[in-house]
């Protein structure tokens, strides 16, 4: 996260976009397949920055594929259909007439899931004139940022994350047609609905403690509701204090890459009438701990 460490690249170059997370980084070319010692500095950026970004890169649903196919499996998103020829590709659009957006609070990627996604790669195929810029923030920094005594307090707590915030009978599909734009799915009925996941995660590749909290936290592991509410609320603001922060401004081309397991985002729905095309894909990742 200091400016010696930017320094001692050779094969890209990076740039930081804000004080707590996030780096641009320049050099590359994500439409061809990248040598070892290239792929090592772009993960070394990532776990450095926690974001990182990409811009003017031309690519294929088959050329995003092969990029994230060096941090791990990809993952097959369980509620909503990836595009025709693609499955692992979730082609996310925006529509004019569309209310909602996707992903327009804070959270972490599949944080419901025993096993949340490690990192997740979005790219831009059609971009509003103005709007529609996402927000990321550091959670290592949220949990340095807490008290000895709030660490003390939550450092063997685990947070229940659920996937579905709709309690009505509603099914998903119809919740999520009324909202967005996409063919959305039903899970397989065996497929977990919720996870304990601890509040205090440790990255597996930093050694780094991080506050591991988003929207998919609804309560504490053996509390109530009720009970949890006031920690859960707390730990939520907090986590995405502005200087924990960076904001990405989107153009056609630019490619975000960001890590799952120390971070949050925020897709900001400030584009009314005009559509936005993302192409997402994402790795798996491990049990958090
Ligand atoms: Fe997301």
């Amino acid at each position: 996260m200091d400016g010696m460490s930017n320094s001692a690249y050779r094969y890209i170059q990076t740039h930081r976009i804000a004080g707590a997370l996030g780096a641009e980084i320049s050099g590359v070319n994500l439409a061809e397949p990248l040598a070892l010692e290239v792929l090592a500095e772009i993960r070394r950026a990532l776990l450095e920055n926690l974001v990182i970004f990409f811009r003017d890169q031309d690519m294929t649903p088959e050329r995003m594929l092969r990029f994230a196919r060096n941090w791990g499996e990809i993952h097959r998103h369980p509620y909503i259909a990836g595009m025709p020829d693609y499955p692992d590709v979730l082609e996310l659009n925006k529509k004019a007439s569309d209310k909602r957006n996707f992903g327009g609070d804070w959270h972490t990627d599949q944080m419901f899931a025993p096993k949340p996604a490690m990192g997740t790669m979005l790219w831009a195929k059609q971009v509003p004139a103005a709007g529609g810029d996402t927000l990321f923030a550091n959670m290592y920094l949220a949990y340095e940022s807490l008290s000895d005594g709030m660490k003390a307090l939550i450092s063997d707590v685990r947070g229940m994350c659920v996937g579905d915030k709709k309690k009505s009978g509603a099914s998903r599909a119809a919740v999520n047609a009324a909202t967005i734009s996409m063919t959305t799915l039903e899970p397989p009925p065996d497929m977990p609905r919720e996870s304990a996941h601890p509040l205090v995660r440790t990255h597996p590749e930093t050694g780094r403690k991080s506050l591991y909290i988003g929207g998919h936290v609804h309560y504490l592991e053996n509390m109530t509701r009720e009970e949890s509410a006031p920690l859960v609320e707390y730990l939520y603001e907090h986590s995405h204090r502005p200087e924990f922060t960076c904001r990405f401004r989107w153009q056609q081309g630019s490619l975000a890459f960001w890590d799952n397991r120390c971070t949050q985002h925020f897709a900001i729905n400030d584009y009314p009438a005009e559509t936005r095309i993302m192409h997402r894909v994402t790795v798996c990742g491990d049990t958090p701990y």
